[in-house]
């Protein structure tokens, strides 16, 4: 402890580099273990402190940042910012960080490998094989569609969008359509060889749609029975965004009524938890939002979380602020 240094607290557990760097400049309180703090003990290990290094699985409101009065940085590492209330830290002059471009090709990796999957049904494959339902060859056996030369839908096309799309068109032979809030620039549409069109009409061309769009009040649910509805019957839906983008339910009872061929999800409306209706579907690829997971795309972005931190503390330009008219201390 170093009463002169600030203080600062890593949230989760961090890899030991972070937690050296974050030393050398800080008085450190890292958490130990793979718990997650309840809100109730967030704001308990908050007071006294400066700075936070935090992850997606801790919620930053108002309500809590008037409980931390000396809180001045909170620096996440996830691209995703929808855990933290950004326009309440700005307003109490908090400033705010995340760790976008880092992660970008490694999602853009799982992404296409997730769309793979589910076209051509690997996972039902492999738990079929493992329980010893393997019997013989037919010619229907596990058909699945065709990801070679099919449309790529893409709703939000920001880097790991365009990331994906780059995959579908140059890898895959694929025609790319695209939604996104803003059109993307002429020359960024000539070279990835992407169309834009309305949500309504993407929904209905794609072959594989792939969800990339930031979480927020608007994208809450924008795909659901509605939405679901105008898709193709033989389509697949891809999730690596944010579990509440999609109504489960929804999603589940076309799944299950084969309305759309198959779906592969990375992320959850409640995760950890996994809604049972789709636990049960062959027709859902599911994994534990692990997009981003690999060795060096996950140090890149612990350490980026942290060079911001220390910038934020120390008077230097955080590398990635998400509100830059906040000053660094
Ligand atoms: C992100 O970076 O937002 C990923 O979803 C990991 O949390």
């Amino acid at each position: 402890m170093d009463a002169l240094k600030p203080k600062v607290l890593i949230a989760r557990r961090a890899p030991a580099a972070v937690v050296e760097k974050l030393s050398a400049h800080f008085d450190v309180d890292a958490v130990q273990g793979d718990g997650v703090l309840t809100p109730d003990e967030l704001l308990a290990r908050l007071q006294g402190k400066a700075g936070a290094y935090i992850t997606g699985t801790e919620r930053i409101t108002g309500e809590l940042l008037d409980a931390c009065p000396e809180l001045r940085a909170v620096c996440t590492m996830s691209v995703g910012y929808n855990h933290i209330d950004l326009a309440a830290c700005t307003a109490r002059r908090v400033l705010v960080t995340n760790t976008p471009d880092v992660l970008t090709e490694t999602t853009a990796d799982f992404g296409f490998a997730l769309l793979m999957a589910t076209a051509r049904r690997m996972s039902e494959g492999e738990r079929l094989l493992r329980d010893g339902g393997w019997k013989s060859w037919s010619w229907d056996f596990l058909a699945g569609s065709d990801v070679y030369s099919s449309t790529l839908g893409i709703l939000g096309m920001g880097r790991i969008g365009q990331a994906i799309a780059r995959r579908g068109r140059f890898g895959f032979g694929m025609k790319v359509v695209y939604h996104n809030r803003s059109r993307l620039p002429a020359e960024a549409e000539a070279e990835l060889g992407a169309r834009y069109l309305t949500k309504e009409e993407l929904l209905r061309q794609a072959d594989h749609l792939v969800l990339v769009l930031p979480y927020s009040a608007q994208s809450h649910h924008c795909i659901a029975a509605a939405e679901i509805a105008l898709m193709k019957p033989t389509a697949t839906l891809i999730n690596v965004a944010r579990g509440g983008i999609v109504d489960e339910d929804a999603l589940a009872a076309a799944l299950r009524e084969q309305r759309i061929a198959a779906a592969g999800l990375d992320v959850f409306e409640g995760e950890p938890r996994v809604n049972p209706a789709l636990l049960t579907l062959p027709n859902v690829v599911l994994t534990p939002h692990i997009a981003s997971a690999t060795m060096p795309t996950r140090l890149a972005m612990a350490g980026l979380a942290a060079d911001n931190l220390v910038a934020a503390l120390t008077g230097a330009t955080p590398p990635t602020s998400l509100n830059p008219e906040v000053l660094p201390l």
